[in-house]
C-alpha cells in the first residue's frame, strides 16, 4: 500500500492548470467550484507585494495588501488627531465607523481612495505603532477573512499564514537580509530624489523588523508549514516562478 502524503504529487491544483509554458490558465471545468488562499508573509522590503501582485495576476486571484489596510487605519488616526494608546474610547468609536477596502490594487478608506496618501513616513510610523493594538487587528483580520471567504486571494502581510488563514492552501515566508532590503529601499528612495542615507534606511528597516517581530499580538513569524523563500540575489521573475511552481501542485 502506498504511504499517504509522500512527496509532491504531480497534479495541478483543481483551480489551475499549467499552460505548458511556465504560466497558468484557469481550468474551465473547475473554476467556478473552488477558491484558494495564498498567504505571503515576511518583513518589509522583501519584495512581497511585487511578487504577490504577479502571482495573483497569473492565477486569476485578487491581490490583497494587508499592510495597506493597517496604513489606512493609521491615516485616519492621524487625520482625526487620536492618540491610539491614551484614547481607547475615541479609537473604538472611530473604528466602528470605518470601512477599509481593497479593489484593483487601490486602497479605499470610507470610500475614499487613499492609495497614495498611506505611503508617507508619518503613516508608516503610525501604522507600525497602531498595528500592535488588538482592537485594530481584530477589525482588520475579520475583514481579511471575509475577503478570502468567497474568492481566490493572494494576501501579503505579517500574520496571514499564522493567524488570518492558518489553513491557507499555500503559505510562503519571503525574506532577505536587512542589508539587501535596505539596499533596494535606498535605490527606490534615491530614484525619487529623497536624501536619506543608506545607514538611515538600514536602521529604519532594522527597527521595523524588531518591532514587527517582538510585538505581543500576531508578531511576524514564519508559520511552520510556510515555504521559506530567501530573495537575496534573486530577481522578481525568478521568485514569482518559484511560488507559481509550488502553487501548481495541489495542497
Ligand atoms: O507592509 P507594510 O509596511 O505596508 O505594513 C504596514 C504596517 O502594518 C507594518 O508596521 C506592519 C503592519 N502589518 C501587520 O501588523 N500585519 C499585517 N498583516 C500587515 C502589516
Amino acid at each position: 500500500m502506498m504511504a499517504a502524503g509522500g512527496g509532491l504529487r504531480e497534479k495541478t491544483h483543481p483551480l489551475r492548470q499549467c499552460d505548458g509554458g511556465g504560466g497558468f490558465s484557469p481550468d474551465p471545468t473547475t473554476h467556478a467550484r473552488a477558491h484558494i488562499r495564498v498567504a505571503i508573509d515576511g518583513p518589509s522590503g522583501a519584495g512581497k507585494s511585487t511578487v504577490a501582485k504577479r502571482v495573483a495576476a497569473a492565477i486569476g486571484a485578487d491581490y490583497i495588501d494587508t499592510g495597506a489596510m493597517y496604513r489606512a487605519v493609521a491615516l485616519k488616526i492621524i487625520e482625526q488627531g487620536i492618540d491610539p494608546v491614551a484614547e481607547p474610547g475615541r479609537l473604538a468609536d472611530m473604528l466602528a465607523e470605518t470601512a477599509v477596502d481593497q479593489s484593483s490594487g487601490r486602497t479605499l478608506l470610507d470610500g475614499r481612495d487613499v492609495t497614495g496618501g498611506i505611503r508617507t513616513p508619518e503613516v508608516t510610523a503610525m501604522a507600525s505603532k497602531s498595528s500592535a493594538m488588538g482592537i485594530i487587528r481584530e477589525k482588520l483580520v475579520e475583514l481579511q477573512r471575509g475577503m478570502g471567504a468567497s474568492k481566490s486571494v493572494v494576501m501579503d502581510g505579517r500574520d496571514i499564514g499564522t493567524n488570518v488563514f492558518p489553513d491557507a492552501e499555500h503559505k510562503f515566508f519571503m525574506t532577505a537580509s536587512a542589508r539587501e532590503r535596505a539596499r533596494r529601499r535606498f535605490a527606490e528612495l534615491s530614484a525619487t530624489g529623497a536624501r536619506d542615507s543608506y545607514e538611515d534606511v538600514l536602521a529604519a528597516i532594522e527597527k521595523r523588523d524588531y518591532d514587527d517581530s517582538h510585538r505581543e499580538l500576531n508578531p511576524l513569524t514564519r508559520a511552520e508549514d510556510a515555504v521559506l523563500i530567501d530573495t537575496d540575489g534573486i530577481g522578481i521573475e525568478e521568485v514569482t516562478e518559484k511560488l507559481l511552481s509550488y502553487i501548481a501542485v495541489a495542497p
